[in-house]
C-alpha cells in the first residue's frame, strides 16, 4: 500500500497569518484550499488572488476545491496560477469533461468532487478523464461537522475500479476526519485525506498530520 496522503485545509486555519499556517504543516503532501462562492454553498471564502498568493508562500502542491458555480469559467485561471490539482464540482458542471480537459491544458491536475448525497455511477465512465475523485464526507461549506460513513461506499467502488486498471486516479476524502474516522477512510481504499480542524484546531498541526497519516497506514 502506497504512504497515505494528507491534505491539511486552510479552511480552519488563521486566515490572517496563511504564510505562516502553511509552514506549520511542513510534511503535508497537498495543501487544501477551500474556495466557496456563497452560491454553490452557503459560505464566502477566498479566491484567485489568495491562491496565487499561497502558491508563492509555499513550496507544498495546492490542493483546490472550488465549491463554486460555473466551473467552466472560473476553474481554469486556478490551474493556470498554478495550483497542483483543480477540483470542482458534478453538481456545478454540465459538461465535466470539457472542464477537466481545460483544467489539464491549463497546466494542472483535474479533480472531480460530489457531495454526499451524489451517486457515483452516472461518473464512472468520466473519470477516465480526471487525476483525482473527491468524495465528500460532509455537506461542503462549513468545516468541523461530523464524517458521514455512508460515503465510503463510493469510495470503495472506485478503488475496486482503480485496483483492477479500469481506472487511474487519487481517491481523495474531504469532510471530519479525524484520529477516530481515518481508518474507516483507509479501509475503503481512500489514498488522500483531507483534515481541517484535525490539524489547525490542535497544539502542533506538523504533529497531527504525522499522526494521522500513522493511524491511516495501520
Ligand atoms: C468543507 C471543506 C473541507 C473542510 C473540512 O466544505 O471542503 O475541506 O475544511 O474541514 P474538517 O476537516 O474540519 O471537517
Ligand atoms: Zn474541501
Amino acid at each position: 500500500m502506497p504512504t497515505p496522503m494528507i491534505a491539511p485545509s486552510i479552511l480552519s486555519a488563521d486566515f490572517a497569518r496563511l504564510a505562516e499556517e502553511t509552514q506549520a504543516v511542513t510534511g503535508a503532501d497537498w495543501l487544501h484550499v477551500d474556495v466557496m462562492d456563497a452560491h454553490f454553498v452557503p459560505n464566502l471564502t477566498l479566491g484567485l488572488p489568495v491562491v496565487q498568493s499561497l502558491i508563492k508562500a509555499t513550496d507544498i502542491p495546492i490542493d483546490c476545491h472550488l465549491m463554486i458555480e460555473d466551473p467552466a469559467i472560473w476553474a481554469p485561471p486556478y490551474a493556470e496560477a498554478g495550483a497542483h490539482n483543480v477540483t470542482f464540482h458534478a453538481e456545478a458542471s454540465d459538461d465535466p469533461i470539457a472542464v477537466a480537459r481545460d483544467i489539464r491544458a491549463a497546466g494542472a491536475k483535474a479533480g472531480l468532487s460530489v457531495k454526499p448525497g451524489t451517486p457515483i455511477e452516472p461518473y464512472l465512465e468520466i473519470l477516465r478523464d480526471f487525476d483525482t475523485l473527491l468524495v465528500m464526507s460532509v455537506e461542503p461549506g462549513f468545516g468541523g461537522q461530523s464524517f458521514m460513513p455512508e460515503v465510503l461506499s463510493k469510495a470503495k467502488a472506485v478503488r475496486k475500479l482503480v485496483d483492477s486498471g479500469e481506472l487511474r486516479l487519487i481517491v481523495e476524502i474531504d469532510g471530519g476526519i479525524n484520529e477516530d474516522t481515518v481508518a474507516a477512510a483507509a479501509e475503503a481504499g481512500v489514498d488522500c485525506f483531507v483534515a481541517g480542524s484535525a490539524v489547525y484546531g490542535t497544539a502542533d498541526p506538523a504533529q497531527a498530520v504525522r499522526s494521522l497519516r500513522a493511524k491511516a497506514a495501520e
